[in-house]
């Protein structure tokens, strides 16, 4: 490859919403605005969940104005509060009605495999045989592709109560585990949901996480203890597969973008980012 390959993670819009300190819509924009600063631009645009905080349509057609001066490839997942409907209404993502919303995308260097974490009717997340299995099925069918894995609760302990009662249960977090030990291609796996940035291994310790968010805060932060880490601004997060390995920032920044941008005006041969 002759330059790294930059995917651009958003998480958890909440466009619609009437609770935090912040203005959804500008955060959103603010965060979109960011993104096209980067040069080169990112190769593709994933956003993990929560883009409306009602799954009203309007809020999702305001997504998409927000979103339009995004020129990458744009990659949806649906978070608990989403309506795989709507997302299927306003994104086109694959599937037929309520379904999960899982899929797998040719990125070049990469695949991206998504994973619908989301429970009907509850805040907390389910990975159930059904969705393992297929995520079994999708990975084998491309063992030797790098793979990120993005889904919207992220499949570890938070270590914040009110996030860990939404999250996912431990079961289903030791059997996306097992299924990802089979499979060494999956290089990175990707959430949103907490609204905050941390990184843990999963497993036998090959994959790690990040989230991103650009909320300020979340529906359930009111029951968070005021030790909780106060969100800082609404910037992506970036994960720059660098033929390699990963290398993920956050909060992307346009320095991050100036690099690549000199390194690429020459061929890589050790690259980073
Ligand atoms: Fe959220
Ligand atoms: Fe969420």
């Amino acid at each position: 490859m002759n330059r790294p390959f930059l995917l651009v993670q958003l998480s958890d819009p909440h466009v619609g919403a009437d609770w935090g300190d912040g203005d959804s819509v500008a955060r959103l924009a603010a965060a979109v605005a960011s993104v096209r600063a980067l040069e080169p631009n990112p190769d593709a645009v994933l956003i993990s969940g929560d883009l409306a905080d009602h799954a009203a349509d309007s809020e999702y057609e305001k997504v998409r104005e927000l979103l339009a001066p995004l020129e990458a490839p744009l990659y949806v997942l649906p978070g608990n509060h989403d309506d795989r409907l709507a997302l299927r209404r306003h994104f086109g993502v694959p599937g037929a009605e309520d379904q999960p919303v899982q899929y797998a995308a040719d990125l070049g260097p990469l695949r991206l495999v998504v994973l619908d974490s989301k429970r009907a009717g509850e805040d907390r997340g389910e990975l159930d045989a059904d969705r393992l299995s297929w995520l079994e099925a999708t990975l084998a069918a491309a063992p030797s592709i790098p793979t990120l894995l993005a889904l919207h609760q992220p499949p570890l302990v938070i270590g914040i109560p009110a996030f860990d009662e939404i999250g996912l249960p431990v079961e289903d977090r030791r059997g996306l585990g097992k299924v990802v030990e089979a499979h060494p291609q999956v290089r990175r796996i990707v959430a949103g949901h907490a609204h905050l940035t941390m990184s843990a291994e999963l497993g036998d310790g090959r994959s790690s996480q990040c989230r991103a968010r650009t909320s300020r805060r979340s529906s359930t932060s009111a029951r968070m203890k005021p030790s909780f880490p106060p969100s800082l601004g609404a910037l992506p997060c970036t994960h720059c597969w660098m033929g390699r390995s990963f290398r993920t920032s956050n909060p992307c920044s346009s320095r991050v973008g100036n690099a690549l941008s000199r390194r690429s005006a020459a061929p890589l041969r050790t690259p980073r980012c």
